[in-house]
């Protein structure tokens, strides 16, 4: 398994789901992490990665001394690699100008780490197309080590001291813009760490039932089941490991997708034979909501409405020890970062299931280490259908958040139509999984239309479909106009109610991605 240590670089996470891809088992932790720590997590190799510090200033994070004291290899990657030459003797200079993006770089010299690996080879070197995004850089090396590629803004783009296995890199290897950059990574991962790919679907599966089954004994398990990702996963995969010690509430909110909770009852319930207790609270919901437009009061009651309607269903259930959440990787890193203001870039984001903690049962976080690329993986192997694996975000308030002002049946009702031919059309034409969330909002305005001979005044619905990677920035979806169309024809011509469609053409920041 390999240790990332966190400089609070944005990239982190993304080195250490590059790690799991590439089969093998890690770990990030803050760059303070203890010396014992450190040898009881026992990495077979250390990352240090990038941070918003400079190395030049005195009181900025280093490295543990014991990560050059192991004998495992160590990458550092960018700040990672600043801080590695500092301590070990080298220099580190600020440099006049910010470098960011795009770059090649002229691999020099052979070493363990690059060996091979190249873009292009001409008669004017050996080249690799890499991404920068740097203000300092190694002026000196410390010594024993040699130079392993330059550029001519960054003379010591990479360095090595392949004696003692430690590895420097000004570029980003983990991001897609460095071309040959997995490749870097799988060559520090198993070749020079010496790490097994064994990080399959099934090897975590098959360690997760072990553990689970560890954790609650012959005990019973709650688990608030949505339709989303996660808490799907987490069903299917303590139904494996517990069976019918696992009840699952449902609460239907009636803020959902069309035939969203049938849906979740046929997959649970009557396929996989999982006990989904379903709580039909569409009146109690839409009755709370009443009179209420102001967005984020319409969050806080449907949050509060869910744990009235989830605690009077589990406190119907007897002898219930454990609740079962879908707390994830992101999840934990998040809040750990947010309690000790180490991450400079913090989602200030939901998912706070909101279970008070009066709830007296023990947590069961079985996908506490899992990346959601990697959940999506196990629920797949677990016979979860794809569809359901693969779907895009869908927010906890549902579309409580998508009726723009105060929500009503009504509403709620032709919007779910609405979003049903979007998603129809998105799906048919293979543009679903090309963005990473689409949706359509109701606007509560009436604009003319005509129909027959007259003149009618109907709601206007929008449509949204945005790329991103993290859902804290994103550019709206640049879908093709005929596919806008059809979908605008196919709701004004079905849907009585709506004589208008517009597409919202909106990037993150400044506007977010929902409407509220
Ligand atoms: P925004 O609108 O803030 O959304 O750009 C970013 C991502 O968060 C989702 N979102 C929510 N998820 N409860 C949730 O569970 C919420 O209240 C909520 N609001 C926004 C949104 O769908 C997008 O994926």
């Amino acid at each position: 398994k390999i240790l990332i240590l966190d400089f609070g670089s944005q990239y982190t996470q993304l080195i250490a789901r590059r790690v799991r891809e590439i089969g093998v088992y890690s770990e990030i932790h803050a760059f303070d992490m203890s010396a014992e720590d450190i040898r009881a997590f026992a990495p077979q190799g250390i990352i240090l990665a990038g941070g918003p510090e400079s190395v030049t200033g005195s009181d900025t994070p280093r490295a543990p001394g014991v990560v050059f004291e192991m004998g495992v290899p160590v990458l550092g990657i960018c700040y990672g690699m600043q801080t590695m030459a500092e301590q070990l003797g080298g220099k580190v200079a600020t440099s006049n100008h910010r470098e960011f993006g795009y770059a090649e770089v002229q691999v020099v010299g052979d070493g363990q780490l690059l060996d091979g690996i190249v873009d292009r080879d001409d008669s004017t070197g050996r080249w690799l197309d890499v991404w920068m995004s740097h203000g300092d850089q190694v002026s000196a090396m410390p010594e024993g080590f040699k130079l392993m590629a330059q550029t001519e803004t960054c003379p010591i783009a990479a360095m090595a001291d392949d004696e003692r296995q430690f590895y420097g890199v000004q570029f980003h290897p983990e991001v897609t813009h460095t071309l040959k950059g997995q490749e870097i990574l799988e060559r520090f991962i198993r070749t020079l760490s010496g790490c097994d790919a064994l990080w399959t679907a099934e090897n975590i599966i098959d360690d997760l039932v072990v553990r689970v089954r560890e954790q609650v004994g012959s005990g019973k398990v709650l688990l608030g089941l949505s339709g989303g990702v996660d808490s799907s996963v987490v069903a299917a995969l303590l139904h494996k490991a517990i069976g019918d010690q696992l009840t699952c509430v449902f609460v239907d909110n009636g803020l959902l997708r069309k035939n969203e909770g049938d849906q979740v009852m046929a997959t649970f319930a009557q396929n996989m034979g999982v006990k989904v207790i379903r709580a039909d609270a569409e009146d109690l919901f839409l009755g709370k909501l009443k009179g209420i437009s102001d967005p984020e009061e319409k969050r806080k009651v449907i949050g509060h409405t869910f744990i009235e309607v989830f605690d009077a269903e589990a406190t119907k259930l007897k002898d219930v020890h454990f609740l079962a959440q879908g707390t994830i990787y992101p999840d934990v890193i998040e809040s750990a970062a947010a309690k000790t203001g180490k991450a400079h870039v913090i989602k200030s984001h939901h998912n706070v299931g909101g279970l008070p903690d009066d709830m007296a049962m023990e947590l069961v976080e079985p996908l506490r280490e899992l990346f959601k690329d990697e959940v999506r993986r196990i629920g797949v192997a677990l016979g979860l259908p794809h569809d359901m694996v693969y779907r895009h975000p869908f927010p906890g308030p549902g579309l409580g958040v998508r009726i723009l002002g105060e929500v009503k049946k009504e509403y709620a009702d032709i919007l779910r139509e609405a979003d049903a031919i979007f998603m129809e059309e998105l799906y048919k034409s293979g543009w679903y999984h090309k963005v990473n969330q689409a949706f359509v909002v109701f606007l509560p305005v009436k604009s003319v239309g005509v129909v027959g001979d007259g003149r009618r005044y109907e709601w206007v619905v929008a449509l949204r479909a945005v790329e991103t990677i993290d859902f804290m920035t994103a550019r709206w979806a640049h879908l093709p106009y005929e596919l806008i169309e059809r979908v605008s024809n196919r709701i004004i011509n079905s849907i009585e109610g709506i004589s208008r469609v517009a597409y919202d053409v909106s990037s993150k920041p400044p506007a977010t991605i929902e409407w509220e």
